[in-house]
């Protein structure tokens, strides 16, 4: 016999799967109901309205994708990308090639530029790109955290919503821990991942999309054979699990009967957005950059470098350049050993060369900033760094003093 499961606590500083809020877990612990139960029913509409309070959109689709983000980027990208459309997809990091690579499955065709590793765009690089291509599709990631850089978006917004282009959006590492405006920066589709700043478990993906999308997603419709013996349509989307046009069927008054919804996740996402609407978005938001502001203070304190364009760091995630003749893995391995903290490789071209820190949701406290900064300044100390003990500390308490 196997012993019952039983998991010690970590302190997770990695761009995710961020530290689940205990208040989540055990909300999830509640009884299975039915997927049509009226007071599961209620729950999802509470999802809804609180999802795009979170989002800031009085966009009406606003709902969960079972799977992870990427299940929701590859449901809202295949929805509105059909073979031959002309898609733009500005790249800085891993996850605006996951965006290329789907556009490319769901047949589009797709263009591509590419930012070197650490940078943004200007917008005036992304309008002759969309100049030049006019595109029907622009995809961009919000933050990137292969990178942790962030690429702002308002003036990208106003300008395909002025000429009639649509914008989507990853925001997957930014939702809730750094600022953003669905409506106002006039993006039509945005995916979010439930085990970030939302600090549920990975699974979910949270989406919204506006009335332009809608239109795409209706002319689109195919209702599953056993369902409607009558509906046809030769334009339906690639996927039957991911086809928006039954999702959002399900999610609306129609009530579809599509897949059956993961119950304790929804449990978990309820949970999820009502503390950080109890919290506050704008207290929420603050509380990432204070503790970001620690971190970095704490991190230059110890003479180590960012890594990319100091002017667009991401607020919950950065990286950080290994300094020379340090064994990246070493730290790694001693910081989960001895102080039972995780911390991230980087990814691709830069595997070697960054650790990527994140400090996400529940994750982002002081308590944790503080932890991570003593037990790297001993590991790295440890591997022959000269270092001025509780500097570091020193330096990201006297943030949280100012
Ligand atoms: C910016 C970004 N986009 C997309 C993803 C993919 O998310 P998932 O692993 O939940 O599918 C991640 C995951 O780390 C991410 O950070």
């Amino acid at each position: 016999m196997t012993n019952a499961l039983h998991i010690e606590p970590r302190i997770i500083m990695t761009p995710g799967p961020a530290e689940a809020d205990p208040r989540v877990l055990k909300v999830m612990t509640n009884p299975i109901i039915g997927q049509f139960d009226p007071v599961f029913l209620s729950l999802m509409d509470d999802v809804m309205a609180m999802g795009r309070q979170v989002f800031k959109t009085s966009n009406h689709y606003t709902y969960l994708i079972n799977g992870t983000a990427r299940a929701g980027i590859e449901a809202l990208m295949s929805a509105v990308i059909e073979p031959d459309d002309k898609v733009y997809i500005p790249i800085f990091g891993r996850f605006g090639h996951l965006m290329a690579e789907i556009a490319t499955r769901a047949k589009g065709k797709v263009h591509t530029t590419e930012k070197p590793l650490g940078e943004v765009y200007t917008i005036t690089e992304l309008k002759r790109e969309i100049d030049a291509f006019k595109p029907k599709v622009v995809a961009i990631v919000h933050g990137e955290s292969s990178t942790g850089m962030m690429q702002p978006l308002k003036a990208l917004g106003t300008y395909c919503n002025q000429h009639g282009i649509l914008l989507i959006v990853d925001a997957v590492a930014t939702l809730a821990g750094a600022a953003f405006e669905t409506d106002a920066w006039h993006i039509d589709g945005v995916i979010a991942g439930s085990q970030k700043c939302l600090s549920a478990p990975a699974g979910m993906a949270l989406i919204t999309y506006n009335k332009r999308i809608e239109a795409i997603v209706e002319k689109r419709k195919k209702i599953e054979q056993g369902l409607d013996p009558h509906s046809q349509n030769p334009r339906m989307m690639p996927s039957n699990y991911l086809d928006l046009s039954q999702l959002q069927a399900y999610w609306d008054a129609t009530r579809l009967n599509h897949h059956t919804e993961a119950t304790s996740m929804l449990y978990a996402m309820h949970e999820a957005l009502r503390l950080t609407l109890e919290e506050g978005l704008a207290v929420r938001i603050e509380r990432h950059a204070l503790n970001m502001r620690a971190l970095l203070a704490g991190l230059k304190a110890m003479n180590l470098e960012l890594f990319g364009d100091k002017k667009h760091l991401l607020p919950t995630i950065v990286c950080l350049k290994v300094p020379e003749a340090i064994d990246p893995h070493r730290i790694r391995t001693a910081l989960v050993q001895d102080f039972n903290i995780e911390i991230a490789p980087g990814f691709g071209a830069i595997k070697d060369e960054v650790w990527r820190i994140g400090q996400l949701g529940y994750g982002s406290r002081k308590q944790n900033v503080l932890s991570l900064l003593t037990a790297l300044e001993s590991v790295l100390t440890d591997q022959g760094m000269v270092l001025e003990e509780g500097r570091a500390k020193a330096a990201a308490l006297a943030v949280y003093q100012t």
